[in-house]
C-alpha cells in the first residue's frame, strides 16, 4: 500500500482498463494529487519542487469513495495517501513494554476506522504514482485516454500542484552542475497547460474540475474565470494558500461564484472541507450527466 513503482504505458493501460471494467456500474473519478518535481540535470542530482503534500487529493479521494465513486488516485509517489494520511508519524505512537518486550501502540485515534474503510474501498481505488513533471504530463494523458469512453460519467479532479516552469530536455546538462563554475543562472520554460489538451481533445465529454491556487486574494476570482474561458471546462475551485483548509470558492462558466467556508462548529468537529467540496461536486456531476444524456 505504501510503495509503488513508476509504471510503464502498457501497465497503466492494463491496470486502468481492468479497473474500469471491474467498476463499470460506478461513477469514476480521476484525482490528481501532490506536487511535480522538475530535474535540473539529465543524471539528476538536483530538482525544483513545491510545497504540496497531497492533503487535498488524499482527503477528497476518501469522500469520492464514500459517495460511491471508484477512484484512480494519480499521485506524487511520496505524497499522502487516503486513509493512511493521518498516521505518518507511527514511531511517535509506539512504545516497548519493559516486561515482555512487546510493542504497544497508543493514541492512534481513528486508526481502526481508517483500516476498516481502506479495506472496504480498496477494490474501488487504483493507485498510480508519478514523481517528475514529464511523468505527470505523459501518464495523465495515457490514463485519461483509457477512461474517455466513460463519457460524462467520468469526473476529473485536478488537485495536483503542477510545476509551471521546467528546463527543456535539449537544454538540460547531462551531468551534475558544478559549483566550481560559480553562481548558477537557470532558464526555465513555461510548461504547456495539460488542461487545454485534456478538455478539447482527450476527454471532451468528461466533467472536469481544476483548482486555482493563489496567495493574493484580489486576483483569485479573475484568474479562475479566465481559466474557465480559456479551457472550457465545468468548474474551477479557487483557494488561497494560507486559508485553503477552511475556505474555497467554486467558480462556474456562467460567471457565478459560490464560496464554501467551514463554520466554527464544523472546524470544532474536525470536519475537513473536502467533504463539503465532494458533496457539492457529486450533485453538480449528476446534473451534468442528466443534461448530457438528455441530448442524445
Ligand atoms: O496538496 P495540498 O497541500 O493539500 O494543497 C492543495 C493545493 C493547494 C495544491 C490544491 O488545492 C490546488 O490548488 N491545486 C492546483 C494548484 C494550481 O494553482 O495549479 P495551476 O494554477 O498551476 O494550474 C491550474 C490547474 O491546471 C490545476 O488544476 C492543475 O492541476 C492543472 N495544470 C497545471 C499545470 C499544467 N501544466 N497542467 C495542468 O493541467
Amino acid at each position: 500500500m505504501f510503495h509503488h513503482e513508476i509504471l510503464h504505458d502498457p501497465q497503466i493501460v492494463t491496470k486502468v482498463n481492468e479497473f474500469i471494467n471491474r467498476n463499470k456500474d460506478s461513477l469514476i473519478a480521476i484525482v490528481t494529487s501532490g506536487g511535480t518535481r522538475v530535474p535540473l540535470e539529465k543524471n539528476a542530482v538536483r530538482f525544483i519542487d513545491n510545497f504540496s503534500m497531497g492533503n487535498r487529493g488524499a482527503i477528497s479521494t476518501e469522500w469520492f469513495l464514500e459517495n460511491g465513486y471508484a477512484v484512480v488516485f494519480f499521485h506524487r509517489e511520496e505524497s499522502l495517501k487516503p486513509y493512511s494520511r493521518k498516521f505518518m508519524h507511527i514511531f511517535e505512537h509506539l512504545q516497548v513494554n519493559e516486561e515482555d518486550g512487546k510493542v504497544v501502540a497508543t493514541g492512534f485515534d481513528g486508526l481502526a476506522e481508517s483500516i476498516t474503510k481502506y479495506n472496504t474501498y480498496k477494490n474501488r481505488l487504483l493507485y498510480i504514482p508519478f514523481t517528475d513533471l514529464d511523468q505527470y504530463m505523459h501518464m495523465l494523458d495515457v490514463i485519461c485516454k483509457q477512461a474517455c469512453p466513460l463519457g460524462p460519467r467520468l469526473l476529473i479532479y485536478l488537485a495536483a500542484a503542477v510545476s509551471d516552469f521546467y528546463i527543456k530536455r535539449e537544454e538540460l546538462p547531462t551531468h551534475k552542475i558544478q559549483s566550481t563554475n560559480g553562481d548558477l543562472q537557470l532558464k526555465l520554460s513555461l510548461v504547456p497547460k495539460m488542461l487545454e489538451r485534456l478538455v478539447s481533445n482527450v476527454v471532451p465529454n468528461a466533467f472536469v474540475i481544476s483548482f486555482k491556487l493563489e496567495t493574493d486574494e484580489s486576483i483569485l476570482i479573475d484568474k479562475s474565470k479566465s481559466a474557465l474561458e480559456k479551457y472550457g471546462h465545468q468548474v474551477v475551485i479557487g483557494n488561497i494558500l494560507s486559508t485553503r483548509k477552511r475556505k474555497v470558492v467554486f467558480v462556474y462558466p456562467s460567471g457565478q461564484v459560490d464560496p464554501i467556508e467551514m463554520s466554527d462548529d464544523q472546524i470544532a468537529k474536525h470536519m475537513e472541507i473536502e467533504e463539503l467540496i465532494v458533496d457539492k461536486l457529486k450533485i453538480l456531476h449528476e446534473k451534468f450527466i442528466s443534461i448530457k444524456n438528455s441530448k442524445y
